[in-house]
């Protein structure tokens, strides 16, 4: 067993992933592969690392894949056991072996906030990490999760990942103000969903990597809509750092935007130079 004080991992993955159409008529958005593995699994093996091992999906129509993807697949075993071909599945099974995982259907879209509320039936009331599969880290040693569970274990609140990015792009993301208490290291005092670059109270951005204590789900449920008419975890966060302390923490490795064409082109370069580096 691991000594993490986080246990669970909620992925929102019902969203269509309209800027891949046509792919992601038929193919969930975070089954589309960097290399030979879907974003998810990348996901999914970083919160491996940061010693959780449940995994809690919220999904939506069309999303069937995914649970076909973290299932044993006995004709495909059967078909290539014995063969060269079998070293290839060792990862997702390593992973199937390890983890538990548990799905539920967020029905309607009506934003980040909603979808991690539709998660709570399978987080219930202990602090969770959330994981947005676009978001593709790679960090050499220690995983993002894994460095912000070190630091949930010493302030035991609710901590963002963020990253400096050029102002003019400050629309595309969540953006916080703060104080600094350690390098890199932030307590928040506003935090804005997608400004305008003028509105922008820094050029520190949310990346989808987040650690929730459970006094969240509270907060969410009596959350208004806000930016596009959706129910924005950035709203929720900033209440909770109104009444108490939410963290943001600039993670130290690389990330890669892969709701995005051009971030998915940079992390499938990135990932197979680095294969062809071993
Ligand atoms: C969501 C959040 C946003 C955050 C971003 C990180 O936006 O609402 O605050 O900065 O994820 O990827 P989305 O990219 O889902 O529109």
């Amino acid at each position: 067993m691991s000594n993490s004080p986080i246990k669970k991992c909620l992925f929102p993955a019902a969203g269509y992933g309209t800027r891949f159409l046509p792919v992601t008529k038929a193919t969930p958005k975070e089954m589309l592969p960097v290399l030979t593995k879907p974003l998810i699994q990348y996901g999914v093996e970083e919160a491996v690392e940061a010693g959780i091992t449940t995994m809690a999906i919220v999904t939506g129509r069309g999303k069937r894949a995914i649970e076909d993807h973290f299932d044993i697949s006995y004709e495909l075993e059967h078909q290539i056991k014995g063969t060269s071909k079998e070293p290839l599945l060792a990862e997702i099974r390593s992973l199937i072996t390890q983890c538990t995982f548990s799905y539920t259907r967020q029905v309607e879209m009506k934003g980040l906030g909603h979808a991690i509320l539709t998660g709570e039936t399978l987080i219930g009331n202990e602090p969770f990490a959330v994981i947005l599969a676009d978001d593709l880290c790679d960090n050499g040693e220690h995983g993002i999760l894994t460095q912000m569970v070190e630091l949930y274990k010493k302030y035991n609140c609710s901590i963002v990942a963020i990253e400096e990015v050029p102002k003019e792009e400050t629309f595309k993301y969540g953006v916080i103000d703060g104080k600094e208490i350690e390098e890199g290291l932030f307590q928040i005092t506003d935090m804005v969903e997608k400004p305008d670059p003028k509105d922008a109270p820094s050029n520190l951005a949310i990346i989808g990597r987040y650690i929730l204590t459970p006094d969240i789900f509270d907060i969410l449920r009596e959350t208004k809509p806000g930016k596009g008419g959706e129910i924005q975890i950035t709203d929720a966060l900033l209440t909770q750092a109104r009444e108490g302390k939410v963290l943001a923490y600039k993670f130290t490795g690389r990330r890669f935007d892969c709701g995005s064409v051009d971030g998915f082109v940079a992390a499938t370069n990135y990932f197979y130079q680095k294969s062809k580096e071993h």
